[in-house]
């Protein structure tokens, strides 16, 4: 098969990886990848939500089956306009991705289909917001209810904070169109965790329960960012939890959605919190999680291309996903200044030293060619992946090859996969 990879971060380069190691692949084409998919694809310039052009590299280069990575192509619906198209794309339609791209939309699901979450209003007008938080005495989190990067959820300690937050988003603008409305929901404690599936209509295929480290500094201090690691063990959630995750969540969830008539075919992503009541969902995300996939992918011996494709032929309950039992880490390295304003333009020194094996494997995210040179050109650069007998072993080995990457500035936490 000829394959397309939309996308140009970690994730694209880890899902490229994976693709790489199928007997069933043919060629393999990226847009528009990164430095570090340029030895094993084919790149495409361009940009990862330039439909037209996508569908033009499709038809091109006769391209068998489309895989999307990020948010942006999905709401703008690329699916549709391949499936118009009469072409083979795993993703869900902009209408099922909304569940992603509209918070509210995904919360009144999820009100309506009873799956498990925090209790939540919906806003479009600030004084009504106001009359609502001033009345409010508990931790509340604030959240734009469209796509803001990664940066739209405000966790308040206190109304006057939440305040704030509404006005920012509501008066003030400051997330555009994303913010004009909002969610305002009673914050939840527990562990979080994510809880990736495949999903063709009813059919469900758990992935492995991953942890992603969303703040920039250790300890979770620092801002949120896309996420600064990730590591996926069998054990980080238990069989029974794992059992009521997919019957309380996944499966009412996909109900409804069918019930709806926008049946969903992709990777389903619940980013959750294991609070003293159970599992509750934070968001649902419609698509591989970065950087989660390059922790999960380094543990999946089941061939990528061969679950696609049966996910996209209606038999993805035939598949059983087989993984190895070692747990991953990956260690995202990000840019001086990230996730703000990252200093880009800086040269990569360490890269050719890496002995690369199934065990490790250094994704790139923010990179670029320069005169045969790598050098950084996005927020997060790259992350080293490593497998190993416990998680603590699969940490330093990720560890002893980070410290051997430089660029000017080079920012890591360095307790990924050594605390919780
Ligand atoms: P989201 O993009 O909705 O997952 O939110 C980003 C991050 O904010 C999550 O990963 C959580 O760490 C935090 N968060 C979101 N919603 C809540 C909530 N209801 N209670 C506590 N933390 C939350
Ligand atoms: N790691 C969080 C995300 O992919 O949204």
């Amino acid at each position: 098969m000829n394959v397309l990879v939309i996308g140009g971060g970690g994730r694209e380069h880890a899902i490229c990886h994976q693709l790489r190691r199928s007997p069933l692949l043919k060629k393999l084409f990226v847009l528009p990848g990164n430095a570090g998919t340029t030895s094993i694809a084919t790149n495409i310039a361009g940009s990862a939500t330039d439909i037209a052009l996508a569908l033009e590299v499709a038809r091109r280069e006769s391209i068998d089956l489309t895989i999307v990575g990020p948010e942006d192509p999905l709401a703008a619906g690329v699916v549709d306009a391949f499936q118009k198209a009469g072409r083979r794309i795993f993703g869900p339609s902009a209408a099922a991705a909304r569940l992603e791209s509209d918070k509210a939309f995904a919360k009144q699901l999820m009100r309506q289909y009873v799956v498990p979450t925090a209790e939540a209003r919906v806003f479009d007008r600030y004084d009504l917001a106001h009359q609502y938080i001033a009345t409010r005495d508990e931790a509340l989190v604030v959240k734009a209810a469209g796509l803001a990067k990664g940066k739209g959820v405000i966790v308040c300690d206190d109304p006057s904070q939440a305040l704030l937050a509404a006005e920012d988003m509501l008066v003030k603008r400051v997330f555009g169109d994303a913010g004009s409305r909002i969610v305002v929901e009673e914050k939840l404690d527990g562990r979080e965790v994510s809880v990736l599936a495949l999903v063709e209509g009813h059919t469900i295929a758990l992935l492995e329960p991953a942890r992603d480290y969303k703040r920039l500094r250790d300890d979770d201090a620092g801002p949120n960012t896309g996420g600064m690691g990730s590591y996926s063990r069998s054990d980080l959630i238990d069989e029974a939890t794992m059992r009521l995750i997919e019957s309380q969540i996944f499966v009412p969830l996909l109900d409804g959605l069918v019930r709806e008539e926008i049946p969903y075919c992709g990777v389903l992503y619940a980013g959750l919190m294991l609070t003293p009541a159970g599992p509750k969902v934070l968001e649902f995300n419609c698509r591989f999680g970065d950087p989660e996939t390059q922790a999960l992918l380094m543990r999946l011996n089941s061939d990528l291309l061969v679950v696609v494709d049966a996910a996209l032929n209606a038999r993805l309950d035939e598949v059983t996903l087989a993984w190895d039992t070692r747990p991953s880490v990956c260690v995202v390295m990000a840019a001086p200044g990230y996730p703000d304003r990252p200093e880009l333009g800086e040269r990569i020194d360490g890269l050719s030293r890496v002995s690369e094996s199934r065990d490790l494997a250094v994704f790139h995210a923010g990179t670029q060619l320069d005169a045969g040179r790598v050098i950084t050109s996005g927020g997060r650069v790259l992350s080293v992946s490593a497998v190993g007998d416990s998680l603590t072993e699969a940490a330093d080995r990720a560890y002893a090859v980070v410290e051997n990457i430089s660029f000017r500035g080079a920012t890591y936490r360095r307790d990924i996969g050594r605390k919780n």
